[in-house]
């Protein structure tokens, strides 16, 4: 009664648990806008913000819900009540992780783990989604709401971070196949800023952790506006898939790394798969390009492995660029967001300022950085923007600065302009970013090692931000 009374006169998130000196056998927990989990083991209960720690422990779970107190007294079952003290039934869940996937795996940090098992999730993803004979692509969270899509004026994608920059993929791929206009919002901004939502519009969240604060607020506000909303998340159970309509889960199994890797891909495949089947239902997908679609979609994991192998050559690279303060990302088109993931990358963990561009947008300001001290990173794949880019490189080349570039397999042009290159099977413009990102994320950690810093968990940094 004595936490009941004091959080009804707490303002704010929290999440809080809380002892008695006088009842050692008890302990009162409770939420309100930050998660909170208790497992249920053999005669033991456990607290934590997110499954993952309790998994070695217990798989039996039960998700506290906003407003609600827990109480978890020695020999005795859970008791839940909201602040306003009405009783509530526990629902416990049997969580499918595993303690193997909570562990290195004999890798030396679980960032480059989640990079190399990126062949194996992303089959994960697409696994009973993309059929494997190459002729369906089935979301279950897209059947059971068909007509909203095929009807929807506009959609709406908000994100955070990482999971923002899929969103900006996700943004080309719904444009150009299913036709429908989107907007990509960055939850903080978005939740304050007021803005027009109408009934027929859909909105997106992205989220691996399914717990960040603004994006869950997001949420909320597009629920209220009348919305349908629809969540993009890899922890099952979390917050954002529990407080929106439908969703579509990213299956990659759990990120431990700060830096996120494995589960970007999946949200663009995610995204790719949804625009596609959109674009099939509408009728602005033939079914040619919707059976040539799949079967690319289909080579993308093992096209993922190959790169994988060009880990080490990689890592030579990374030695000679540990001196730049600076880096810029340039790409274009569908690997203008991956520019974007590069540079957010190699700033969170090496701590190396980085920034990405739309490789044009050079010119207008940007390119007056470059110097022989100034590394930039092009993303320059086969597609239709392909020579502007390689016009782009020689502006920078003139300017000696040093070039490192992502390249389609037999390329040449770009290559003989380029320091050092990584090239990357060749695929459809609309999956590049799958294949681009992997080189760039390989970059990333392998300077973050050469430079000594804590890949797993950079300075400053939290793996979930549940607090604005
Ligand atoms: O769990 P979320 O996807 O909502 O997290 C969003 C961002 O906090 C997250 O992507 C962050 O930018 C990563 N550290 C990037 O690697």
């Amino acid at each position: 009664t004595a936490v009941q009374l004091a959080l009804t006169q707490v303002v704010g998130a929290y999440a809080i648990a809380v002892l008695d000196r006088n009842n050692p056998d008890q302990i009162v927990a409770a939420r309100k806008g930050s998660p909170l989990v208790v497992g249920i083991g053999e005669d033991e209960y456990f607290l934590g913000s997110d499954a993952t720690p309790i998994i070695e422990f217990t798989n039996r779970v039960t998700y506290i819900g906003d407003e609600e107190i827990v109480t978890i007294r020695r020999g005795e079952a859970l008791k839940i009540r909201t602040i306003t003290n009405i009783e509530k039934t526990p629902r416990i869940q049997k969580l499918e992780m595993t303690l193997s996937q909570l562990e290195k795996g004999g890798y030396p940090h679980f960032m480059l783990k989640e990079i190399f098992e990126q062949p194996h999730t992303l089959s994960d993803c697409m696994r009973g989604r993309v059929n494997v004979e190459g002729n369906n692509i089935t979301l279950a969270g897209f059947i059971d709401n068909r007509e909203k899509f095929l009807n929807a004026r506009r959609i709406i994608i908000t994100a955070c971070g990482t999971s923002w920059h899929a969103a900006q993929i996700g943004m080309y791929a719904i444009e150009e196949y299913a036709r429908i206009p989107v907007e990509v919002e960055y939850s903080s901004e978005f939740r304050y800023r007021k803005p027009v939502i109408h009934k027929d519009d859909i909105v997106i969240a992205i989220s691996q952790s399914g717990e960040t604060a603004d994006t869950l607020a997001a949420v909320e506000l597009a629920k209220n506006a009348g919305a349908f909303i629809f969540g993009i998340c890899n922890v099952v159970g979390s917050s954002i898939p529990r407080n929106t309509h439908s969703g579509c889960y990213t299956h990659v199994g759990p990120e431990i790394g700060v830096a996120s890797t494995k589960a970007f891909t999946a949200q663009v495949a995610v995204l790719t798969m949804l625009a596609i089947l959109i674009g099939k239902e509408k009728g602005t997908v033939s079914r040619e390009e919707y059976l040539n679609l799949i079967r690319e979609l289909n080579l993308i994991p093992e096209k993922v492995a190959e790169i994988l192998k060009k880990s080490g050559q990689i890592e030579q690279y990374a030695k000679t660029f540990t001196y730049a303060g600076n880096c810029i990302y340039l790409g274009r088109g569908y690997n203008f967001p991956v520019a974007l993931e590069g540079a957010l990358k190699l700033k969170e963990i090496s701590y190396i300022h980085a920034e990405g561009y739309p490789a044009a947008e050079m010119k207008h300001g940007p390119i007056a950085l470059v110097s022989h001290e100034m590394p930039v990173i092009v993303i320059a794949t086969q597609s239709d923007t392909y020579e502007k880019v390689t016009s782009n490189i020689q502006e920078i080349k003139a300017r000696k600065g040093r070039i490192i570039s992502v390249v389609t397999e037999g390329d040449q042009v770009v290559r003989g302009l380029s320091d050092f290159s990584v090239e990357v099977p060749e695929t459809l413009p609309c999956l590049t970013p799958l294949l681009s990102v992997i080189p760039l994320q390989l970059l990333a950690y392998h300077i973050a090692v050469v430079k000594g810093c804590d890949v797993d968990q950079p300075r400053n940094l939290a793996k979930s931000v549940t607090v604005e």
